[in-house]
């Protein structure tokens, strides 16, 4: 294809190439690929519950009563009572009035900005918001306003120069490259201010941050008008659950391309996640122990003078700042047995390449030191 090898080449010159490793087993404390083990820091899986062998069985009974795949898109014949029972299980989890499942959290994005936003309305996002974010509000073909990251009074501003009727402000919830959170009183308060709609991702909120894992809504006690829920991170799952009035999902059921026009997610893994759900409540020992790890790193880090970014979540960032350095830091710290991440543009912006680090429940705090000892030397 025309240009596509000096495209690659260029890319791979700016050292922003990537590449897939081939994991041998279960997301779990180790990482086995290419035959090494290493320690794992850069899991979503914060509580555990990928491998959790209650979840495990109900998947399996799951694929006992539903077998493999949903067979349909969920207006012909896909949706089951699966699909029906998780999304209620959600609602009253989460206060919400409905809740629609989505096959991920990219098509859930994708999904509610393009079906309940069109070029008439005018986009607030926040400069640091996930990519399906990002283009979900091009595809929607709204006027996009980007503020500077959780910065609400360059958002007024925006908001006050804006003639659009449909006004719409977005933002991650827990933001996947920093672990900051978003304000959400003070997002509320503008949207109230300026008649606009808010959506929330929170993706790495659910079932981290808030005493029974409602994420942010529990955090500030406030409900957005739209909730999305990726089940693939604290869930250890698959799918996307969106929350919302019962009007605006029977308005998502309606109008979403990406909803209708697409596979129902396979029933049992449906089954499978109202199991996963019920564990994250129960078994509540999880995100205390994720918490006390965190405030161990946390700790820890500073005592080492490691300037990570400020954050109370599972994700721990620190800036390096050119992809080249950040990678090799990474492949250092890969040899002497820790998986962690080099997160390089166009994931963050230019010249902010960084070491990002996740933590879970299964982590012990021997496992922080020799991290943390690890880094000290390598950076
Ligand atoms: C904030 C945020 N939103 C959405 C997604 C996408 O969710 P999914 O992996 O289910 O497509 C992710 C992660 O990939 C994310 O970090």
């Amino acid at each position: 294809m025309l240009g596509l090898t000096e495209r690659l080449d260029a890319y791979r010159d700016k050292g922003l190439q990537r590449q897939r490793q081939v994991r041998e087993d279960a997301q779990s404390l180790e990482l086995h690929c290419d035959g090494k083990a290493r320690l794992n820091f850069c899991s979503n899986d914060y509580l555990g519950l990928a491998n959790h062998p209650q979840v495990l069985a109900a998947f399996k009974q799951g694929i006992d009563r539903y077998g493999l795949g949903s067979g349909a898109s969920n207006l012909v014949t896909g949706y089951t009572k699966a699909h029906a029972e998780l999304e209620q299980q959600f609602a009253e989890f989460l206060g919400y009035e409905r809740c629609l499942l989505f096959s991920n959290g990219y098509l859930a994005n994708l999904s509610i900005i393009t079906a309940l936003f069109d070029e008439k309305s005018a986009i607030f996002a926040d400069k640091l918001n996930h990519a399906s974010l990002i283009d979900a509000v091009k595809l929607s073909q709204a006027r996009s306003h980007r503020y500077a990251h959780l910065n609400s009074e360059h958002l007024h501003q925006l908001l006050l120069l804006s003639p659009s009727a449909q006004k719409l402000i977005v933002s991650d919830g827990v933001f996947s490259m920093e672990g900051s959170l978003a304000n959400l009183p003070e997002l509320q308060s503008l949207a109230l201010q300026h008649q606009a709609s808010l959506i929330i991702d929170d993706a790495h909120g659910i079932g981290v941050v808030g005493k029974n894992g409602r994420g942010l809504i529990e955090h500030y006690g406030i409900r957005p008008d739209i909730l999305v829920c990726p089940l693939g991170k604290a869930l250890g799952g698959y799918g996307a659950i969106v929350a919302a009035h019962a009007e605006t999902i029977e308005a998502l059921i309606q109008f979403s391309r990406p909803y209708i026009y697409t596979t129902a997610l396979p029933p049992a893994l449906a089954f499978a996640m109202q199991t996963s759900l019920s564990i994250m409540q129960k078994e509540s020992w999880r995100r205390e122990k994720l918490h006390d790890n965190i405030h161990y790193f946390k700790q820890h880090a500073e005592k080492l003078g490691l300037a990570f970014l400020a954050s109370d979540t599972a994700i721990h960032s620190f800036i390096i700042g050119e992809s080249g350095l950040a990678t090799s830091i990474s492949q250092a710290l890969s040899e002497k047995g820790f998986a962690l991440s080099a997160i390089r543009y166009p994931t963050v912006p230019l010249h902010t390449a960084r070491l990002r680090l996740t933590l879970s429940s299964t982590h012990e705090f021997t496992h922080i030191d020799a991290l943390l000892t690890a880094l000290a030397e390598s950076i």
